[in-house]
């Protein structure tokens, strides 16, 4: 259990893995007249804060999606500022991160990233890679359409060499041959930005997830937002598939979040 300092909320379950699409940036930039970038590079800020805030209370993932397979469609002049902002941001957080204890790792198709990020993303995951604290998982040019087919490309490589058979095909296969293969699934999903879907994100690995959406635009998601997201998540009775009956005699559930 941890207490938040902002505004004293008991939480008695945490969410082991937190998944965050943070939507919002180029609303939020708008609003204020700025170029959408603008908003991107005040997401930054965001991202900081839940980063720290997470691995203070525990959390032993947190998984960020900060650029999809989609958003390549995007005007060249964005793509190039987050593909430019990404650079930026490795160079200004990593020693940070690193003294924090937290590991960063991408996940996506990295190959389609130019070389200076891609040397950026693998210098920060070899700087990191011994941490013990927090596991960062960052999502670039990523899709769960693409993590999903690239997974069954590689069992069809299996079948084809003969070390596998089609019949013997699980979804437990399936399973470790996906981008989050070694860590836990995602307990919590946060989408801000108000939006409800789901936009391709960690599709085979969100299956049992607790979903929560929120109205705020991802640069204004702060420590109180979070709480409200933790909140809710400890009020969910997981069941994965089980009765609730089943649930409470086994007591495989989370027990209910109490606010005090
Ligand atoms: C979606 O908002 C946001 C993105 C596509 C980019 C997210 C990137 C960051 C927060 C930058 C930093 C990230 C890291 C990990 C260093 P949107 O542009 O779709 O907003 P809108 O819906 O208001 O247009």
């Amino acid at each position: 259990m941890f207490t938040s300092k902002r505004t004293d909320i008991k939480f008695t379950v945490l969410p082991k893995h937190i998944a965050i699409i943070m939507d919002g940036n180029g609303r939020w930039a708008r609003k204020r007249g700025l170029p959408r970038p603008a908003g991107h590079h005040a997401g930054v800020k965001a991202v900081r804060a839940t980063v720290e805030l997470c691995a203070k209370h525990g959390v032993e993932v947190l998984t960020l999606f900060a650029f999809s397979s989609e958003n390549w469609q995007r005007p060249v002049t964005e793509v190039s500022a987050l593909m430019n902002l990404f650079v930026q941001a490795l160079d200004s957080e990593l020693e940070s991160m690193h003294r924090n204890g937290i590991r960063v790792r991408f996940i996506g198709d990295r190959s389609s990233l130019n070389d200076e990020l891609q040397k950026r993303m693998t210098a920060s995951e070899a700087r990191t890679a011994n941490n013990p604290g927090l596991i960062l998982v960052i999502a670039v040019a990523y899709g769960g359409r693409w993590d999903i087919t690239q997974a069954t490309r590689r069992l069809a490589q299996q079948c084809v060499a003969g070390i596998l058979t089609a019949a013997e095909i699980t979804d437990a296969h399936i399973s470790t041959q996906l981008e989050l293969a070694a860590l836990p699934e995602p307990d919590l999903f946060i989408r801000t930005g108000g939006e409800q879907r789901i936009s391709n994100f960690l599709l085979w690995n969100l299956a049992y997830t607790e979903l929560y959406f929120c109205d705020v635009l991802w640069p204004q998601f702060d420590e109180k937002q979070l709480n409200t997201a933790l909140q809710f998540f400890g009020e969910r009775q997981r069941r994965f598939g089980l009765t609730g009956e089943q649930i409470a005699a086994t007591k495989l559930h989370n027990v209910k979040g109490e606010a005090s």
